[in-house]
């Protein structure tokens, strides 16, 4: 049965090959001021930045810069922008870029007007600001697919002082108040973080779907939304420039995490507790964080949620059921998910990822436990499937 919930997400989408025509237009719903985030550069290269730039001047804005947006965002990263952001006193924060860029420029939207240390606050001590600080809208051009960051309130940041990466959900006023959509702006991403990203859209789908024994909407939302993924990522890797392959990929990363399709019923999320650990440890590429423990992961908890993992089989991957027991269609749909996850290329264990035997322990107590899934894990199950990731 469905819980109760509401529903409601604020951020404006312009989707398409030529959505960024948009940008000056929307751009006039703000201030002069606008701090635009960006990460190492290859939107210099591939021409996002000029095409940003030249609506920023339509739109009469005043321009104030902040490159050097690092995949996974650091504390000691927050801080500085924060500074800039509260100096210039700016009225918008555009992010062009990826997951990086847009989780960092919502850290900036709540820290730049806050007084304390936003990490503890926001991060560690997962408060929301209070109702009466100041919070900078921000917009987003994405450039690269997978996190939804461009549709939700999630901002991930990692303290490497500390081994932690730390996500936090913010509220409406945090969301992007508008996301430019054009997926041929992700044909320059690089193989290996296209398939990250893939994995990343698979995950998050996953780890609403994997949990309770209801029937609900929300499931068969996820299953439609993992056969496109398959389908169309299929597609992308033998040819990148497939727009309409792209397209379908960057609404399915979209709507796999503005949280529609885990309304009204419980999640797992471990998979991203154990990831981020990792990210933490490592500063692994998110996607393959995730990719490297979920086969170890799904094979540890598949008793305790046989249902949908027969479900999972049949619904997703099309196994046909007849003359085989539950455990054989449930172990059947995990190596369905294996076999995918190596025909994109995405990475299928940890140890390529830089993690070692010795970090184990440090990433377990670095994991943070959610119940919410099939089973709660307990430290020891979280060494186990790091073990059999390794
Ligand atoms: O630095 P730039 O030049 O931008 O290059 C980036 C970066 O090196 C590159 N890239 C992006 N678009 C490109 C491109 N290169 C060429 N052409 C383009 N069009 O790709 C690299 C990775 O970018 P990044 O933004 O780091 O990737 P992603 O979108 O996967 O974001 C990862 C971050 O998002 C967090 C992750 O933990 C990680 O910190 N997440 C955020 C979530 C959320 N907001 O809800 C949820 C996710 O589960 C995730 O945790
Ligand atoms: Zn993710």
């Amino acid at each position: 049965m469905l819980g109760n919930f509401s529903y409601s997400n604020p951020t404006k989408l312009y989707f398409g090959d030529d959505a960024q025509k948009n940008l000056s237009e929307e751009l006039k719903h703000y201030g002069t001021k606008v701090l635009l985030t960006y990460g190492s550069g290859s939107i210099k290269t591939n021409g996002i930045y000029d095409e940003v730039i030249s609506a920023l001047r339509t739109a009469g804005k005043e321009v104030i810069e902040l490159s050097g947006v690092m995949p996974n965002p650091t504390t000691e990263k927050l801080y500085k922008g924060a500074k800039i952001a509260w100096e210039n006193d700016v009225d918008l924060i555009l992010a062009v870029g990826g997951g990086s860029t847009i989780d960092y420029a919502k850290a900036i939207s709540v820290s730049a007007w806050y007084d304390g240390d936003p990490w503890e606050k926001f991060y560690l001590k997962q408060e929301d600001p209070d109702s009466s600080q100041r919070i900078i809208p921000v917009g987003s051009v994405l450039t690269m697919v997978g996190t939804g960051s461009e549709m939700n309130g999630g901002s991930v940041i990692t303290n490497h002082e500390t081994k932690l990466k730390i996500g936090k959900v913010f509220g409406e006023s945090v969301i992007p108040k508008f996301s430019i959509l054009n997926p041929r702006y992700t044909f320059s991403v690089p193989q290996r973080q296209m398939v990250a990203g893939f994995f990343d859209i698979m995950s998050h789908i996953m780890e609403q779907y994997f949990s309770g024994e209801d029937d609900n909407t929300s499931d068969y939302l996820a299953e439609g939304l993992m056969r496109s993924l398959i389908h169309s990522s299929r597609i992308a890797v033998k040819n990148p420039q497939d727009y309409e392959a792209r397209s379908n990929i960057m609404w399915t990363s979209t709507w796999a995490l503005n949280t529609l399709i885990g309304k009204g019923k419980s999640q797992d999320w471990m998979v991203h507790m154990i990831g981020q650990a990792i990210g933490a440890h490592t500063d692994a590429t998110h996607g393959m964080t995730l990719s490297g423990v979920s086969i170890a992961y799904y094979r540890h908890i598949l008793r305790y949620g046989l249902n949908k993992f027969v479900r999972f089989a049949t619904a997703v991957w099309d196994i046909p059921a007849a003359g085989k027991t539950d455990e054989q269609l449930a172990q059947e749909g995990v190596n369905a998910l294996l076999d995918w996850m190596k025909e994109i290329g995405v990475a299928t264990e940890i140890t390529s990822l830089g993690v070692t035997e010795e970090m184990l322990e440090s990433i377990a107590d670095a994991t943070f436990i959610m119940s919410g899934g099939f089973k709660v894990l307990t430290r020891e199950d979280i060494l186990s499937v790091l073990h059999e990731s390794l």
